[in-house]
């Protein structure tokens, strides 16, 4: 028997095919565009999503026996708005989690209907980035498109509308949405009312490994699969990251390096964040999570490589940093090339390098871009521990952990141990087990993630490093407050 785990991400989907035991068999990726509209802004074409994974399965099941595929389940780019109209056809391009046109709703949601209200309502505030603020901004300036709205639901779910014709979310996916009462597993009639949507309108709710239906005929003549594949509700990406890299239960954690940096912390209860760095969303498991994300992690390197020095050459260019430069650079960066979500909430805040002499090289300054990126994990870190978290280790996957140099700097800038999964196929790997789970291959999503799951490295950190690193985290932390004002005027 097969699943099939779909990650779909920010500038590509990948889908891996996962064997019985646990192993993958085949992953391929397909990559569609992502438009910058107006600056800040960040949208996707939803049908650019289904032409991906039909074509990306295609290949996927093309050399097995296809009536083999028993469940498909995705992991999804969490907080986009897809609205639907009657017939089902999609309204306007997806907005998607990194764009950030909505401050004014943002800051009208927590100052107006105020930061106590929505933490009531939702466990959560208002970021621009969320899926309510979306709709306020569409409602205000796009009336007619709101006006046709039918159904809204998140990316990964319209990938399963389309597979399996019902309209349903998760949990973990519809935590982001600040329409949910995450405590208490509903959608909050408050939150439907302040967006002015009904609840007909949203989503039927699911746990990530439930079975919310099997394929359409038209979707299963389309990929070639037979209709008896059961579709899983799936999660958010972070969610389905957390499940492919074995945390689940509570006290676990995992560090993400992919376009967007996140830090998650798995619990078996609800816990709000009141310092509100921190998300507070329902678990792919069954529980919850607490989250800081930030909104460029593995974008910052991106973009620094292929657009600033248009070097192919990641190890390359990585490899002139020496152990003994780490934690001694005097060159700085700050990650915000889309604004910042944890910890500062603030669509208007810009990227910067700051410290560079005569003498800086180009390795100090793909250096700095590293740590940047670490101290902004680091400053979610700070936050969970004022909740009395106690984080000593962490599982690490994304893109960016390919890096190791990043996942060291990572060790040292948190002064935690890192365990490295044998795939770093996150979310696509957890959606794979969320539909081995619904299909009933294994009780529960911890059952599977415990039998599956293997490691194979740890990252302890040095010491030394960490001490110096701690200093320079204290001058990072100052950067953002005093740069605050100045950022309106870039
Ligand atoms: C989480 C978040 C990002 C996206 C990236 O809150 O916005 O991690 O899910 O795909």
């Amino acid at each position: 028997m097969y699943y099939i785990g779909i990650d779909l991400g920010t500038s590509a989907v990948k889908l891996l095919l996962m064997e019985e035991d646990g192993s993958i068999r085949r992953i391929v990726s397909r990559e569609y565009p992502l438009s910058f509209p107006h600056p800040g802004w960040s949208e996707q074409n939803p049908e650019d999503w289904i032409a991906a994974c039909t074509d990306g399965i295609l290949e996927l099941v093309s050399d097995i026996d296809a009536a083999q595929v028993r469940g498909i389940g995705a992991g999804g780019q969490m907080h986009g708005l897809v609205a639907l109209d009657r017939s089902g056809r999609v309204i306007r391009p997806a907005i998607l989690w990194n764009d950030g046109r909505t401050q004014k709703e943002t800051d009208w949601l927590n100052e107006s209907i105020g930061r106590e209200q929505l933490m009531q309502c939702t466990g959560n505030i208002a970021f621009a980035g969320f899926t309510a603020p979306k709709l306020l901004w569409m409602r205000e300036n796009e009336p007619e498109n709101f006006r046709q709205i039918d159904k809204i639901m998140l990316p990964k779910d319209y990938i399963n509308y389309r597979l399996t014709g019902v309209h349903c979310t998760d949990y973990s996916d519809a935590s982001g949405t600040l329409l949910l009462d995450v405590q208490n597993k509903r959608w909050s009639p408050e939150m439907l009312e302040i967006v002015g949507l009904s609840e007909r309108q949203m989503p039927q709710l699911f746990e990530s490994s439930a079975p919310v239906g099997t394929l359409t005929e038209k979707a299963a003549e389309a990929l070639g699969l037979p209709r008896s594949v059961i579709v899983a509700a799936g999660a958010g990406d972070n969610a389905a990251a957390a499940v492919g890299t074995g945390v689940v239960g509570s006290g676990g954690c995992n560090i993400s390096l992919g376009t967007s940096g996140t830090i998650f912390i798995s619990s078996d209860h609800f816990l709000p964040d009141p310092s509100h760095a921190l998300h507070s969303f329902a678990h792919a498991d069954g529980g919850w999570h607490l989250m800081g994300c930030m909104l460029s992690a593995a974008s910052c390197n991106k973009w620094w490589m292929d657009d600033i020095l248009r070097s192919a050459d990641y190890t390359g260019e990585q490899s002139g940093i020496l152990p003994e430069r780490l934690g001694r650079s005097h060159v700085y960066y700050l990650p915000y090339l889309m604004g910042e979500r944890a910890p500062h909430n603030d669509a208007m805040a810009r990227s910067c390098f700051l410290g560079m002499t005569m003498d800086t090289t180009r390795e100090d300054m793909t250096q700095a871009v590293l740590e940047g990126v670490a101290f902004g994990i680091r400053d979610s870190l700070e936050a969970a521990k004022k909740l009395g978290l106690q984080v000593t280790s962490s599982m690490i996957c994304g893109g960016g952990a390919k890096s190791t140099l990043w996942k060291a700097i990572v060790a040292d800038v948190l002064n935690i141990e890192l365990t490295v999964p044998e795939t770093e196929q996150g979310p696509g790997y957890g959606g794979a087990i969320l539909a081995a789970v619904a299909a009933g291959a294994y009780p529960d999503v911890k059952t599977a993630a415990d039998t599956l799951i293997r490691t194979t490295d740890r990252i302890l950190p040095d010491p030394e490093t960490a001490a110096l690193y701690d200093e320079k985290y204290k001058v990072y932390h100052s950067l953002y407050p005093a740069l605050k004002p100045l950022f309106p005027a870039f």
